[in-house]
């Protein structure tokens, strides 16, 4: 390992945690201890992030997808909150936590959503951040003006001018331009106004925000595409990289691109964290964390894992029809998808390891691709340090598989752990999220 993949010793390891309703696997609704309409009723999120920040757990994250595939809810909890919405509902509930969301760049407008983020970071004062992504899903188009789904360079294309808009929205006001004298009768400072006047392929903005320069300047902003176009993305923009990756070396070398993109963008390789995303299901034994597996497991169902297998791998037609589950794997049906990730790692496993349709759908389905863990406390503990230390991640995006029960687990027995291990923090420090996880404040542009 050289010196540029080692993690600096002043820092320590950062937990994003990803709140799915019930927990993160598909069957986490079935055992869930929380009664129906748990999910629907802010509460349940009130005690997530009261044990999240018990835990001094860095960020709360709600994912988002703007539209729903037809299936779907027929098997699964749906939970689809305004994530933006929610964040602000918890951001008085909390007093350190980051609260971070979702929000597509190919289904929203850049100037409405800079004015919601910096609403957030305003309300919660400084713990805003906004996961970029382009949305793999095309349920969602339907549902908009565009009607018809962009192909997925097309989507990048988008979003990287979403980005360039978004962030001249929230630097339109500069820090000091609120005045405020009652003796000249001056609000805001005129000549530090800067009206984005933006007029590109996709977006025209001209006008500033009715509020001023939010307390981050830039909420943190995470970007979850691990695809080329996705890694040049958050090579431009992103603090965070949520990322699915399944062993140590391909989180090593996963981190390696990002770092190394970041400086090619002329970053310090430090200024980027890759968390990749780990699902876990605890026990205070291995016997028990399994039985607790097992018993997820055997509450799915299998026609859900087949027509979600294709969904995740960004193929949407119900095409389950036209071949056989059991014969050889049907390439031809996921050939248009292998440009996204997760298409490309079904098709890459399917042909290392000779799997049947069924046999993927049962690999894949319900944790996709990424690094998953069934254990008691202290393994999960190794497995993060491991990781952390080796450099194949600057910390981890938590997908506890049954909310709040493995959540509670890790905060209580997991987390003391790894502050004894020094490999996260004590509590909590002051400032804002960049603070906290010692990302730059990005001064104006015009300062
Ligand atoms: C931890 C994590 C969280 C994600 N959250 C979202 C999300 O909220 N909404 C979404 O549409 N995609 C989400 N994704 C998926 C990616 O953003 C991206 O759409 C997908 O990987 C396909 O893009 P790619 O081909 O560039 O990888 C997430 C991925 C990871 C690893």
């Amino acid at each position: 390992m050289t010196a540029h993949e080692t993690i600096p010793t002043d820092r320590f390891a950062h937990l994003n945690l990803f709140v799915a309703g019930y927990g993160y696997h598909e069957s986490s609704w079935k055992v869930s201890t929380v009664e129906h309409p748990g999910m629907l009723d802010l509460d349940h999120f009130v005690d997530i992030a009261r044990i999240a920040e018990r835990g001094v757990i860095d960020s709360l994250f709600f994912a988002d997808s703007p539209g729903v595939a037809e299936f779907r809810p027929r098997f699964m909890a749906q939970s689809g909150f305004d994530p933006i919405d929610l964040l602000a509902a918890l951001a008085p509930v909390t007093q350190h936590i980051g609260l971070a969301a979702t929000a597509s760049t190919t289904y929203s407008t850049p100037w409405d959503l800079a004015r919601r983020f910096a609403t957030l970071d305003h309300l919660s004062r400084g713990r805003a951040g906004w996961n970029i992504v382009t949305t793999g899903s095309p349920y969602a188009a339907a549902n908009f003006p565009v009607q018809v789904h962009p192909d997925h360079a097309d989507r990048y294309g988008i979003a990287e001018e979403f980005v360039e808009v978004v962030l001249k929205v929230w630097d339109a006001w500069e820090d000091d331009a609120v005045v405020a004298s009652r003796t000249t009768g001056i609000w805001a400072d005129a000549t530090s106004l800067h009206a984005p006047h933006h007029r590109g392929e996709h977006f025209s903005v001209a006008g500033f925000l009715p509020i001023a320069r939010s307390p981050q300047g830039h909420p943190v902003l995470a970007q979850a595409g691990s695809s080329p176009a996705g890694v040049a993305l958050a090579g431009r923009f992103a603090d965070l990289v949520f990322t699915p990756q399944s062993t140590m070396n391909d989180g090593i070398t996963f981190r390696r691109r990002i770092r190394d993109i970041a400086a090619a963008n002329g970053r310090s390789p430090d200024s980027i964290r890759t968390l990749p995303g780990l699902s876990f299901v605890l026990g205070s034994t291995e016997a028990e964390a399994e039985a607790a597996w097992q018993r997820l497991e055997a509450a799915s169902s299998e026609e859900f894992r087949l027509l979600n297998l294709l969904h995740i791998a960004g193929v949407h037609a119900d095409t389950t029809g036209e071949f056989d589950p059991d014969g050889p794997f049907p390439y031809h049906v996921f050939e248009k998808s292998t440009s996204t990730t997760f298409g490309a790692a079904v098709c890459a496993a399917a042909r290392a390891d000779g799997l049947t349709f069924r046999q993927a759908a049962a690999r894949f389905a319900t944790l996709p691709g990424g690094l998953h863990f069934t254990g008691t406390p202290e393994g999960l503990a190794d497995l993060i340090e491991s990781w952390w230390r080796a450099g194949g991640a600057d910390g981890f995006t938590l997908q506890p598989l049954r909310l709040p029960a493995d959540l509670t687990l890790f905060a209580d027995h997991v987390v003391p752990i790894l502050q004894h291990r020094g490999v996260v923090q004590g509590g909590y420090s002051p400032g804002t999220l960049r603070d906290k996880l010692q990302l730059p404040r990005p001064p104006s542009p015009y300062a």
